[in-house]
């Protein structure tokens, strides 16, 4: 499966929300795909934390082909290549990482991530990345932080995630330096458990809206 050729502000301009999914058992990977899609969220970040996040991704890619489908919580480069392996398009860790974007760079796979100061920022700048995740969000200076950021790292762009919910998005979403919010509460874990499929789909569509795609 190839990976693909979006760059990662591609990936993050498709929409205003990336549901930040947790899963446990791989049969619920294409109804939940299926439903987060059909609510008009294509991004899907599928973290590592479960042993059935590889797996996930795959079933994912096969039968939800509109999706784009990354894997997260990546911490190392054995993680980095199983989930290329797997078929995801782009790569999300918590924290940053040199040698894991260089790695991730060298396969070709969009790198998003984890940078919360003026010295991690710089960094990532110094490998190449401009485009970060900002983790986790609302401990780290929410919104007020990242519109400091904007005046001296204006080249820099932020996917902000953690403690983010649907309300306190649109703080977020409102600052220009931001291209898009991750959160697990589209997609929760009980939701999944559940099969509540449909309930996934209606936060998926009222994300989707947050902001024109
Ligand atoms: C992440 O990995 O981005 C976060 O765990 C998502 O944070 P949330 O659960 O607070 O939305």
């Amino acid at each position: 499966m190839s990976v693909n050729h979006l760059t990662v502000r591609e990936v993050l301009g498709i929409a205003p929300v990336i549901p930040v999914i947790v899963i446990n058992d791989v049969r619920d990977a294409v109804p939940l795909a299926r439903s987060l899609v059909d609510g008009g969220l294509r991004v899907l970040e599928v973290t590592l934390r479960t042993s059935a996040g590889l797996e996930a991704i795959q079933l994912m890619r096969e039968a939800v082909p509109e999706a784009i489908v990354g894997a997260g919580t990546v911490l190392n480069r054995g993680q980095l290549e199983a989930a290329v392996t797997a078929g995801s398009q782009f790569i999300v860790s918590p924290g940053f990482s040199p040698t894991l974007c260089r790695a991730g760079m060298a396969l070709g796979v969009p790198m998003l991530p984890g940078c919360v100061t003026a010295t991690e920022i710089m960094a990532a700048l110094d490998v190449g990345i401009d485009t970060v995740k900002f983790f986790p969000a609302s401990r780290s200076g929410g919104a007020g932080l990242l519109k400091d950021f904007s005046s001296v790292f204006s080249q820099v762009r932020f996917c902000p995630t953690g403690g983010i919910d649907l309300k306190s998005a649109v703080d977020y979403l409102a600052l220009p330096n931001v291209l898009c919010v991750g959160m697990s509460s589209i997609a929760t874990a009980a939701a999944i458990k559940d099969g509540d499929f449909s309930g996934i789909t209606s936060r998926a569509k009222e994300a989707a809206g947050l902001r024109p795609v």
